[in-house]
């Protein structure tokens, strides 16, 4: 009887063991987007340099009329790579519009966007009050973000009940709304943000939110939450596309020259980042595939990178020439060709390391995280 008992615990306990998910591709990371909604408005510099001082990106619905009344802080929200999004013109109530008013509303701040960041955006939309209906979707063109952890923070205009509400209700994948054109919201974004961290939350963007999710945003769809297993890590592969926006972002995201030819590739025209793979193909720091495509999803590899890494320190004045025997290491002859000096560069210098067992890996993907603060090391 006693050992029938035993048995039966460990067996209970082995089923237990069983449900635990085992850690394969997914991070484990929990993830939610923080937005906020409104502005931009008097308190949203603070704001940004909370964020900044955290290391969080946010996502912004603004209204255009006052991103036309704060364009310096529009500016910073996008050179810090917050996520900028569109709440209309003028908070306006979207079922009472015509088709071309609701239009109108949406172009109109898109507009005022682009010509103050200087870059053609595609921003997701909020519409005010979470009021649409179908003819709504039907003609605003891209994804509707609603959200699904709601503090009521331009009710009580309390810090403290803003982050207890938040704690609160807070699962992974939730989309957070929040109002920087109140105070008390903006005092309580550092304690939000550390609480969250503290309970093993990572806050990204709303697009970085569904990305990671593998969990495609359409046209005229309404979203409040991401589902799914976190599929990519920090640590997950950058893309070519990632990967040259942030060599435009370090070099402070300049404008192109109308004037100047600029590169075109054929599958980066709906692309987000489009303006930085042509300034870097325009600058020769990176170049397309054969028949004119750039290919951004794809990933970069330890060799590419350290191509794309040399040109880059070299662009910037610096030189690349200390180089390393790579005969040494076992997979020498897996490095390409076009590769090797640049490879060896990266070897010599300590910035790519082989592994524990001599090899180099030249075509094992190079992690997001790693790869940018190889780059940003450039720029001291
Ligand atoms: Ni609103």
């Amino acid at each position: 009887m006693k050992h029938t008992r035993q048995l039966a615990i460990i067996l209970i306990l082995a089923f237990l063991i069983s449900l635990v998910p085992c850690a394969s591709f997914a991070s484990g990371t929990k993830l939610c987007a923080l937005t906020f909604d409104d502005g931009p408005g008097p308190y949203t510099e603070r704001l940004l340099d909370t964020l900044a001082e955290k290391g969080v990106k946010a996502t912004f619905f603004v209204l255009g009329q006052q991103a036309e009344r704060y364009p310096d802080t529009i500016k910073r929200i996008y050179e810090e790579g917050h996520q900028l999004a569109n709440h209309t013109w003028g908070h306006v109530n979207l079922v009472k519009y015509s088709e071309g008013g609701v239009v109108a509303q949406l172009q109109r701040t898109a507009d005022t966007l682009d010509r103050i960041t200087g870059v053609k955006g595609e921003y997701l939309m909020r519409p005010p009050y979470g009021s649409y209906n179908d003819s709504v979707l039907e003609v605003i063109g891209v994804p509707a973000i609603l959200w699904s952890v709601d503090p009521y923070d331009w009710k009580y205009r309390d810090a403290q009940t803003d982050h207890d509400n938040v704690l609160e209700s807070v699962f992974d994948g939730c989309i957070i709304l929040l109002h920087d054109i109140h105070e008390a919201s903006v005092d309580a974004v550092p304690s939000i943000i550390d609480d969250l961290k503290a309970e093993g939350y990572e806050l990204v963007t709303v697009n970085e939110l569904f990305r990671r999710k593998n969990h495609a945003l359409e046209p005229g769809k309404v979203y409040r939450k991401s589902e799914g297993e976190t599929v990519y890590s920090s640590e997950a592969p950058i893309s070519r596309g990632e990967l040259v926006f942030e060599l435009y972002k370090i070099c402070g995201s300049p404008k192109l020259s109308r004037a100047k030819p600029t590169v075109n590739f054929s599958d980066i025209d709906s692309y987000h980042n489009a303006h930085a793979v042509r300034w870097a193909a325009l600058n020769a720091l990176v170049k397309g595939y054969p028949g004119g495509i750039f290919r951004p999803d794809r990933s970069i590899t330890r060799e590419d990178f350290a191509v794309i890494y040399c040109r880059f320190a070299r662009y910037l004045g610096k030189k690349t020439e200390v180089t390393a025997d790579l005969t040494v290491y076992q997979d020498y002859a897996d490095v390409s060709a076009y590769a090797r000096a640049p490879f060896s560069h990266m070897i010599a210098a300590g910035l790519l390391r082989s592994d524990g067992s001599g090899m180099l890996h030249p075509k094992s993907f190079i992690g997001y995280t790693e790869a940018v603060s190889l780059l940003l090391s450039l720029k001291q």
